[in-house]
């Protein structure tokens, strides 16, 4: 099926294909053989979805939007405040190739006007046995996500035509821009504005950024996230030349344009657009490029000034320990408490992207909450990322609350367990699974309101058994001169599912976990039964097979109830049927409300 996405770039393309309106650039000779027809979009998702029709794959130099990638580099070789004591960041209002320096200093107005790249070109270092083109190279193909060339036919002719660029290398050395004559960087700016691309690597160039510098096919950095708001300002305010402000205002994106008829443009966080139709207009920017950008910002609603996609809060459900509680099933005094005092335990399940915007209301909801429960746990599982500042404040909510008695879990971590830790979150906070987050705060908060353990320490009585509490003592040691006991070891299976279920079991000590096949490799745990509770009676009621294994956490005591003994009750002691049978209806039908809560709490809006 054609994506509507797809249809809609396509109906793009032929809007403009027939226009011939700019003139492709001569002044680099070679650039002139440039087919006028040419025509390329290109629209790269932040996880790497490549929209494109049109000649995305035809190559062309890179030419000026080389400036705003390279500016990069060098705030990496050389730090912020260095570079900016070179080269300013303010908008010149001028032409590309103006000879544009401040007055006394000899700075350059901006990194993307000439003399601004020139000088910047002379800030990258040469290191690890390269010199300044092969890191640039290497550098814009970091971006590109493949290995880019230099199309040395262009790089000749513009070395042979670029007087005026001489012109201007000479001036920065004069001012002590540069520190070395200027020939060199004159050649390696040269080399980098020759650097071969495709439409397709300048939306993916773009994407990189918009991914807060990860190339999102390699997955690879292209530049430290800190640098990139510095790219994107710049190309924000002068990418365009002595048409940046009206670009801002008309299409919204930091943008890079090039004269070899290619546009790069970022919406920040989302996407990136890569344009190619060499014919230029007046201010040296492709003509057909900035039409189709000024149509895609207004019809796609991309102008990074009016963002209609802000979510309000990364709260996706929250619900408390009475309603959802672990998948242990503890005994029925334990789980009274915890129905009672559930509130002490609260969840919130995030989602989406964690930023201060989305955060700032689940911090001020958890503040809330702090003021009445024991526990928070914050379920990361559908967080898809995460800025850091948005975890500093999650671990400066938990320190806080933890003056005032409240504990602060993570659970479901995935990829954001180094951010975690690197914000200050103890290991002994963040859980691989709700269940473990649950079951902690659940052992927490019935020590809390019993002073003791719910687990027991000797094996129980059969009396403590659920199955058994309503029995009498005369019931009692019947039960104990009839029924067998037996024993399983940690990781002994106790029941495999497909099984007749020909006896049920009820559990004196330890605890077992009931788990399903996901596949054949991958099981779930779907349950934990603890000591008192009875395993195995429901294909043992209904007749059914058995629907999932039973593995022993620890050694298990058991004793046994089998079929034919149970049968044998009705002629041998009708009585006490009924009891057993009455105290599983009763386990059922608690574990049955139980689960209708948790439903209730999932379904809340
Ligand atoms: O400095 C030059 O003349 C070129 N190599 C780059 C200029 C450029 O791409 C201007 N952009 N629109």
């Amino acid at each position: 099926m054609l994506s509507p996405i797809q249809e809609y770039v396509e109906q793009l393309h032929s809007r403009y294909a027939s226009s011939t309106e700019g003139h492709v650039a001569d002044y680099i000779p070679e650039l002139s053989k440039a087919d006028p027809r040419w025509f390329g979009i290109c629209i790269a998702t932040r996880d790497g979805h490549v929209y494109e029709v049109g000649d995305t794959r035809q190559t062309f130099t890179i030419q000026s939007i080389s400036k705003a990638l390279v500016y990069g580099l060098a705030l990496e070789d050389r730090g912020e405040e260095h570079v900016l004591s070179r080269i300013g960041v303010e908008p010149s209002g001028e032409a590309f190739n103006a000879i544009s320096l401040r007055e006394g200093s000899g700075a350059p107005f901006n990194p993307m006007i000439n003399a601004g790249a020139i000088a910047t070109a002379g800030q990258i270092l040469k290191k690890d046995g390269k010199n300044r083109i092969e890191r640039i190279m290497d550098y814009l193909s970091g971006f590109a996500g493949r290995s880019l060339a230099i199309n040395q036919e262009v790089y000749q002719s513009e070395s042979r035509t670029g007087h005026r660029n001489r012109a201007i290398g000479w001036l920065l050395r004069n001012f002590g821009i540069l520190d070395e004559d200027p020939d060199e960087t004159l050649e390696t700016y040269f080399q980098q504005c020759s650097a071969e691309v495709t439409c397709r690597d300048l939306a993916l160039m773009g994407a990189t950024l918009a991914n807060q510098g990860i190339q999102p096919l390699t997955r690879r950095r292209a530049i430290p996230s800190e640098y990139v708001d510095n790219v994107l300002g710049v190309m924000a305010t002068c990418g365009m030349y002595d048409w940046s402000g009206e670009w801002i205002y008309r299409v919204g994106l930091p943008a890079k344009s090039g004269v070899g008829g290619g546009i790069l443009a970022v919406l920040p966080g989302q996407l990136g657009i890569g344009i190619f139709s060499p014919p230029l207009d007046k201010q040296g920017n492709s003509d057909r490029g900035i039409k189709v950008c000024m149509d895609l910002s207004r019809e796609l609603a991309l102008h990074m000034l009016n963002p209609t996609a802000t979510p309000l809060s990364a709260v996706r459900l929250s619900y408390h320990g009475g309603e959802v509680v672990s998948r242990r099933r503890l005994p029925p005094q334990a789980r009274e408490i915890l129905r009672i005092n559930g509130d002490m335990i609260q969840v919130m399940e995030l989602q989406g992207g964690l930023t201060f915007t989305t955060i700032e209301p689940v911090i001020r909801h958890a503040a809330e909450l702090g003021a009445g429960c024991k526990h928070i746990i914050f379920d990361l599982r559908a967080v898809v990322n995460a800025n850091s500042v948005s975890l500093i404040l999650l671990a400066n909510l938990g320190t806080r609350l933890a003056k005032k008695g409240v504990r602060v879990l993570f659970c479901h971590p995935g990829r954001l367990m180094a951010a975690l830790r690197t914000v200050g979150i103890a290991e002994n906070e963040i859980f691989n699974s709700m269940d473990a987050a649950l079951e902690d705060c659940e052992d927490s908060l019935l020590m809390e309101v019993t002073g003791v353990s719910w687990r027991p320490h000797a094996p129980l009585n059969l009396k403590s058994c659920t199955l058994f509490r309503t029995c009498s003592d005369s019931d009692i040691s019947f039960l104990e001169q009839e029924l067998q006991r037996r024993r399983y070891e940690t990781n002994q299976t106790i029941i495999s599912s497909g099984d007749k279920a020909t006896e049920m079991l009820v559990m004196v000590s330890g605890n077992v976990e009931v788990q399903i096949h996901l596949d054949k490799e991958t099981r779930k745990r779907i349950d934990v039964l603890t000591a008192g509770m009875t395993v195995g009676e429901m294909a043992f009621l209904d007749g059914s097979a058995r629907s999932a294994d039973v593995v022993a956490m620890e050694p298990v005591e058991c004793v046994v109830i089998s079929k034919e003994w149970f049968d044998g009750l009705n002629a041998r002691h009708p009585a006490l049927k009924i009891a057993l049978l009455q105290e599983m209806t009763h386990e059922i039908a608690s574990r049955l409300r139980q689960a209708n809560l948790s439903i209730s709490a999932f379904h809340r809006s």
